[in-house]
């Protein structure tokens, strides 16, 4: 729809040179809730405004993630980056070292953040990055909202260095590809798990070498337990409702509420409904705050009404059946 300066190859009307006019624009997008793709230092991100979760819960579909991993959130500087994350001594070393730059960090996510559920996979923990890409830079700065930002390639693809390979990977799935030229490092940021009380932990090998992090904090990382990153959002016990669930459910029972997915069955008020228009992409971006709410209720089960396996229901069924999973501690009677 964009006119811009396509290339040819890429049969991509929406790929425009990333002058200030066409980062103007990718702000507006992204602050109307659509996806941009952007360039930054290591490879090129799959923007969505983090605050909402209906455009995150679009950058899954748009990758076709069968799951619902956390994403990385970019944002300024790191006055930003503290209004959702608690800072550490050593995420303070890093933050002042490394950023702006090629290194995430995961720290706790304060309460008060309004980064989405989704965005987080529901967990305790954000990661955050100050990119040091000019572009990147940019678009935050005019955007005014932090950016939840994973490669912008394809589920099981390479990261895309290029605009040419994320046009090719993702199509019309995105609003517009900023194309900034081919990263500089091609490879993805660092990540480095920060949590006071903790030694700090290398969770991802990346553009920043683990010997740069550990002189800087002197002491060492503790290793990754294999050289990628062990995404949370596949181990089963990483967030798991105190309420139970009661999958493909149809119908009510003692002790039970719904969580409705499009209309429920005549005669049950819902407790929480999904979607009511059973919309996929809104029922992804309501899930992991829906089953907060839930537990906040303190009821003791909830049966969830069937939802599609197709597109993004793959996560969302992913996410329920590890929900639902019997827990492997104690049930914590109180909160
Ligand atoms: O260089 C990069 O980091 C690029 C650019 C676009 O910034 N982004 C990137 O994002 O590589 P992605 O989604 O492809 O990888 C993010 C990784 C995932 O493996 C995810 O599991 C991990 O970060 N991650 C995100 N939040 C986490 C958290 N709270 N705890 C542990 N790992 C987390
Ligand atoms: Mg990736």
């Amino acid at each position: 729809m964009t006119a811009g300066l396509a290339d040819p190859h890429t049969k991509m009307a929406h790929v425009r040179a990333a002058d200030a006019r066409a980062i103007g624009d990718a702000a507006v997008a992204i602050r109307a809730g659509l996806l941009v793709a952007f360039p930054t230092e290591t490879v090129y991100g799959l923007g969505a405004n983090a605050l909402d979760g209906k455009a995150v819960a679009a950058i899954f579909a748009a990758k076709r993630r069968p799951r619902f991993n956390p994403l990385i959130i970019h944002v300024a500087d790191t006055v930003e980056a503290r209004r959702h994350g608690v800072f550490s001594e050593d995420a303070e070393k890093l933050a002042k070292e490394f950023w702006p730059g090629p290194l995430t960090l995961v720290a706790p996510k304060r309460p008060q953040s309004e980064v989405a559920d989704l965005a987080t996979a529901g967990l305790d923990t954000i990661a955050l990055r100050v990119p040091a890409g000019e572009v990147a830079r940019e678009l935050l700065q005019r955007a005014g909202v932090p950016i939840a930002a994973p490669s912008a390639n394809l589920s099981g693809h390479v990261s895309a260095t290029t605009a040419a390979h994320v046009a090719s990977d993702l199509g019309d799935a995105v609003e517009m590809v900023l194309d900034g030229g081919p990263t500089r490092h091609g490879l993805e940021s660092t990540i480095v798990r920060v949590v006071e009380g903790e030694p700090p932990q290398l969770l991802r090998a990346g553009a920043i070498e683990r010997d740069a992090i550990e002189i800087v904090l002197g002491r060492s990382l503790t290793a990754p337990t294999d050289g990628e990153v062990t995404a949370p959002g596949q181990l089963g016990s990483h967030y798991a409702p105190r309420t139970e669930l009661r999958l493909d459910a149809t119908d009510l029972r003692p002790e039970e509420v719904m969580l409705a997915f499009g209309a429920p069955p005549p005669g049950i008020e819902p407790a929480l409904n999904l979607s009511a228009t059973g919309d996929l992409v809104e029922a992804a971006a309501n899930l992991f705050s829906h089953l907060r709410r839930l537990d906040e209720m303190e009821v003791r089960r909830a049966a969830v009404m069937p939802i599609p396996k197709t597109g993004l229901g793959e996560a969302i069924n992913d996410r329920l059946t590890r929900a639902a999973a019997p827990r492997r501690r104690g049930k914590g009677k109180t909160r």
